[in-house]
């Protein structure tokens, strides 16, 4: 009988569709990830394993995964699994795109007007107890309707978070590794070099994946080309980020603000300085956190693991 390991807690609707295709072990915690030690024990008994963004696929754990057909990761990106690896292996790797786009592109969206509208400081002052009258400038921040948005990755979460500046009258411009007419023509959004898009935006957004070309891609150079009142969010990854650059570059007013839904090591530590900065909104990484998306791609996962456990074609099969 097959062997399906899943590595975090999920609903027991999904458990039943699995335990129709075999033998289930899930870790049976929602906020904690299975142990690296007993994780590479399990995966050697395992023809199936449905993964997070908390483990780590590397050789390590493959080279005695002698059963394993498919990694099934719970994420768009996959920047923790080896896939070379995985394919010398013969492992297919999925993961879960486009069920998440428009979600993910809402939480960026709501992360910049966040920031610019002051709305974490905002609340913080309310609940302090504060707020004895109304000020002309009290808590004023910056308007993105008329502003330019510089969007750092074109992919499906860059074209959406493009479609929500519709209605903004904004200026956008784009910076990717390959131009997309599509979004030139539809969204209206201009290809420009990286430092022209730090240097002309009022928000960079970045939605690009962690790749070997935009690992540290935004660093001292980069912050110190961005207006000194621009807005740095990230719904990316957090290693695209040099975030000592950044906290100085916050710190010296090179930059405005930032929000930031991902960051280099995650959880993030308690003392980090960047949560002690009243201009950097901080998340637990939530980009595709509705239900109902997070729904969605616990059944790819599933659907995935069904097609090659029936030796079918995966649907969302990930190639390097
Ligand atoms: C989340 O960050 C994802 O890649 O889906």
């Amino acid at each position: 009988m097959d062997k399906i390991l899943v590595t975090r807690k999920i609903p027991d609707k999904f458990v039943q569709q699995l335990q129709q295709l075999g033998e289930v072990q899930m870790w049976n915690e929602e906020f904690e990830p299975m142990p690296r030690e007993q994780f590479l024990k399990e995966i050697e008994e395992s023809t199936a394993c449905f993964i997070t963004l908390s483990e780590k696929i590397d050789e390590e754990c493959l080279k005695h995964a002698e059963h394993l057909k498919i990694i099934a990761n719970l994420a768009v990106g996959y920047d923790n699994i080896d896939v070379d690896s995985a394919t010398k292996h013969d492992i297919d790797v999925t993961n879960t795109p486009n069920v998440l786009t428009e979600t993910t592109a809402e939480l960026g969206f709501t992360l910049m007007l966040t920031v610019a509208r002051r709305i974490i400081e905002a609340e913080h002052y309310v609940q302090e107890g504060n707020w004895k009258s109304w000020g002309p400038y009290l808590l004023s921040g910056k308007d993105v309707h008329g502003s330019t948005v510089g969007i750092y990755g074109m992919g499906e979460i860059g074209k959406s978070f493009a479609r929500r500046l519709q209605g903004f009258n904004t200026e956008i411009l784009y910076h990717n590794r390959s131009r997309h007419e599509d979004a030139e023509q539809q969204l209206n959004a201009q290809y420009v070099s990286f430092d022209d898009l730090l240097e002309r935006s009022d928000f960079v957004v970045c939605t690009a994946p962690l790749t070997s070309e935009t690992a540290d891609k935004f660093n001292a150079t980069a912050f110190s080309k961005m207006k000194n009142d621009a807005i740095f969010i990230n719904i990316g990854r957090g290693a695209i980020v040099d975030e000592e650059a950044l906290i100085e570059a916050l710190e010296h007013h090179q930059i405005g603000g930032c929000g930031l839904d991902v960051l280099r090591e995650e959880p993030i530590r308690f003392d980090h300085p960047l949560l002690k900065m009243n201009n950097a909104v901080i998340l637990p990484h939530i980009g595709s956190a509705s239900v109902v998306t997070r729904d969605r791609m616990i059944q790819l996962c599933v659907d995935n693991i069904k097609a090659i456990l029936q030796g079918e074609q995966p649907l969302t099969q990930v190639h390097n």
